[in-house]
């Protein structure tokens, strides 16, 4: 190329510098292209006090990607909930096509009862994250359960709060849990049925042993003359002995699975192991509330009793308690059974938890006893003060009328 020089001027500009000019040129261009098409987030600038880092809009190219490419729905809301981005996941889980989804109020996707529920977590979401699960009404009229995570983001550049929104599809996580709690109740299942073998052989077979040696060691002691002094005095013991074995084995037979719950019911049932345990540990049991002899059914009169026993296990175990109070009542259609103690308490969220290793099985297996009969468990309990724990348990039409 040649020289070339520029009206007004009297420089001549060389070739070889022509040609660097448009070099730099090229690759300025080359750099605002990219800027643009969003390849470059990050601008570095060589200054003289070093480098420089020039972050650029560019960079929610990135970010979009990522987000349209997620198997998550992600949305944008103002603050009155309007959806000012969602992305194509989003769209596909509400059945809608995304330019009907941006634009439109999120509420419409909710139920009238997830939509109350929308705005304390809205106002949480401002200090911490906040999570729910709700159903989304798609277009198609179906129903879909999902997490959704709330996120106040920074105000905008008008000073507007904005909210991110991640939507989790939560089907195969519920199902999971269903197969799960299904297993499990079939576990629990298996497992009074093996208790009930065991209590019927015990009583059937160990006791009635028992029973014979009992008479027969009685009978020995009676033939030894008085001057056979100590060996008379061991075959007592002995009968003794048997004695009290006879009866440990007709405890543990009756803890198992006690036929006394088949035969008279709930409410004989919580007397008889009231008794027992206050002779045993000397901490007083009183049994309130309904006196009827009223058969519930018999899963939820099971569920019952193995509550109550697993939680004057935790009394004994845990409360240094002086008095249980236990509480039967028969109101709205369901049947509550409340066990209090005066003993030390403890702080439920505090608990260690079954995951991290650590964690006792009774409160869970309560919990879990009273989730099969469709009943609801709660647990209250403040230091130095006691626990309450309360299980309420739905009965069917018939015997809830009758109560
Ligand atoms: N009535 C109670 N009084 C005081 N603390 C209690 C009482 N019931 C439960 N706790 C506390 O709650 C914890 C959890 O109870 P949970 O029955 O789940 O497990 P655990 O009794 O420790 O073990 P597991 O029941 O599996 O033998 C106990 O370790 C205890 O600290
Ligand atoms: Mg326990």
């Amino acid at each position: 190329m040649k020289a070339v020089r520029y009206r007004n001027s009297s420089r001549v500009v060389p070739a070889d510098e022509i040609a660097g000019l448009r070099a730099r040129l090229a690759e300025a261009e080359g750099t605002i292209r990219a800027i643009r098409s969003g390849e470059v987030d990050v601008v570095v600038v060589t200054k003289k006090q070093g480098l420089q880092l020039f972050t650029l809009e560019g960079a929610e190219h990135t970010y979009r990607v990522l987000i349209e490419s997620m198997n998550e729905g992600a949305l944008t809301l103002t603050a009155d909930k309007v959806i000012v981005y969602a992305n194509e996941c989003f769209a596909r889980m509400v059945k809608c096509p995304l330019e009907q989804v941006t634009g439109s109020s999120f509420r419409r996707f909710l139920s009238v009862g997830d939509r109350e529920m929308l705005r304390p977590l809205m106002k949480r979401s401002a200090s911490t994250g906040s999570k729910m699960q709700v159903m989304l009404h798609a277009g198609d009229g179906s129903l879909l359960p999902v997490q959704i995570s709330v996120r106040e983001m920074a105000k905008d550049s008008s000073g507007r709060v904005t909210i991110g929104m991640v939507v989790t599809d939560m089907t195969e996580a519920r199902r999971t849990e269903e197969l799960l709690r299904a297993l499990t109740q079939r576990v629990v299942q298996v497992q009074e049925a093996e208790r009930s073998r065991v209590a019927l052989e015990l009583h059937d077979n160990i006791t009635q042993l028992i029973c014979a040696v009992v008479f027969r060691s009685q009978a020995l002691a009676e033939s030894l003359s008085a001057c056979e002094g100590p060996a008379k005095n061991a075959a007592v013991k002995l009968c003794t002995m048997l004695g009290h074995t006879a009866e440990e084995v007709e405890r543990i037979s009756r803890n198992l699975r006690p036929s006394l719950l088949d035969q008279l019911g709930l409410v004989a049932v919580l007397h008889a192991t009231g008794t027992e345990f206050s002779a045993r540990t000397g901490v007083a049991v009183k049994l309130l509330g309904t006196k009827s002899s009223a058969r519930l059914p018999a899963d939820t009169e099971l569920a019952l009793f193995r509550i109550f026993q697993q939680a004057l296990m935790n009394v004994e175990t845990h409360a240094q308690a002086q008095q249980v109070t236990v509480t039967l009542t028969l109101r709205g259609g369901s049947v509550c059974l409340a066990i209090k103690d005066d003993g030390l308490g403890f702080d439920p969220e505090q608990l260690p938890t079954r995951r991290k290793g650590n964690g006792g099985l009774g409160l869970l297996s309560m919990r879990e006893r009273a989730t099969y009969v469709g009943g609801t468990f709660t647990v209250n309990s403040v230091r130095r003060a006691g626990t309450k724990i309360e299980v309420c348990i739905p009965l069917p039409s018939k015997i809830a009328a009758a109560s």
